[in-house]
């Protein structure tokens, strides 16, 4: 009999299509962030689930999952990031847990270079003053905004995504970059003549941009807040692509507020969908709704990656993205 593969989420009909063929699949009917009901009804009647960034599998959803008898014995998530996965609690209960790490890191990093490119040149804000029909034509003193090249960014997470920031940066843009990195990546650094610096404030203070891309965990969450940001560069910019956790949005709004940031670009929020107030009320800001690796490509890569691991599990072989 084929596995049953819970998928909490609907994928590209490409991708649905393939675990069909292997899976007893067990699609949601309404496409929507599950409840810890549902989830625990997933794992105890499924034995993999398939899951997303809007699921929260926390240790008491694995808990309760346990005590009504845990069926599953994989999570895929489809997604590179899992913090919204106790990973050590699904260890303990004996379930292995994958992601989709490589395929969706130039699609984030054009975002953050769009949001970078958004925020100096106030584009968003360009585009409602357009739409709201108050352009009344071309103006020297018009929406002027804040020149890119030579200016410097620095880049926090020195993986993948960082890196891959980095070279549209100093390739596409022409700016200087300097990094913030636990472990060395100097190699890496080279190529775009990165200078690696040794802390977060050495970092703020020599940053006229400063591109989130380090994981959420204990060690980053608020990793910038009010403190961190009274070393950054009067007038900088500050984009998130990588976990809203990893900013205290308040402390942001504050800065944004007394100009201590010029402006900011933020892809991704600590309670998502909510967006605070405080920053929905600011023109200096651009909001994204989490939309780092939402093409149509990627996407279905993204899925292809979570049924290569599903596979993988399903017939004894290692699994090629393994994190738990
Ligand atoms: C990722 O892959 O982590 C994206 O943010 C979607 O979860």
């Amino acid at each position: 009999m084929a596995p049953i593969v819970s998928v909490t989420r609907r994928l590209p009909a490409e991708v649905e299509a393939r675990l069909a063929a292997g899976y007893d699949l067990r699609l949601t009917a309404e496409d929507r962030p599950s409840d810890a009901d549902s989830l625990v009804e997933a794992l105890t009647t499924a034995d993999a689930v398939l899951c997303t960034v809007t699921d929260r599998i926390d240790a008491a959803v694995l808990g309760e999952a346990a005590r009504r008898g845990m069926r599953a014995r994989m999570l895929a998530n489809f997604g590179v990031g899992v913090n919204h996965i106790d990973l050590a609690a699904a260890r303990g209960h004996g379930l292995a847990v994958s992601n989709t790490p490589g395929v969706l890191t130039d699609d984030t990093a054009d975002v953050a270079m769009a949001l970078i490119l958004m925020a100096a040149r106030r584009l968003g804000e360009g585009e409602r003053f357009l739409r709201a029909g108050m352009w009344k034509g071309w103006k020297p003193s018009q929406l002027l905004g804040i020149s890119l090249s030579g200016l410097t960014v620095g880049v926090v997470g020195f993986g993948r995504i960082g890196q891959a920031l980095a070279r549209r940066a100093h390739h596409g843009f022409g700016m200087r970059v300097r990094y913030l990195n636990p472990s060395a990546k100097d190699a890496e650094a080279a190529a775009v003549g990165a200078e690696r610096c040794a802390t977060l404030e050495e970092l703020m203070a020599t940053s006229d941009v400063v591109s989130l891309h380090c994981p959420a965990t204990e060690g980053t969450r608020h990793l910038i807040d009010a403190a961190a940001l009274a070393h950054a560069r009067p007038g900088s910019i500050l984009v998130n692509t990588a976990r809203g956790d990893v900013v205290d949005a308040e402390a942001v709004a504050a800065a944004l507020r007394e100009g201590r940031l010029a402006a900011a670009g933020l892809d991704v929020f600590e309670r998502e969908p909510e967006v605070p107030a405080s920053l929905l009320a600011l023109e200096n800001v651009v909001l994204l709704p989490h939309l780092g690796s939402a093409t149509t490509r990627t996407r279905r890569a993204m899925g292809d990656k979570a049924a290569d691991n599903l596979d993988a599990f399903f017939t004894n072989r290692p699994l090629p993205d393994r994190v738990a």
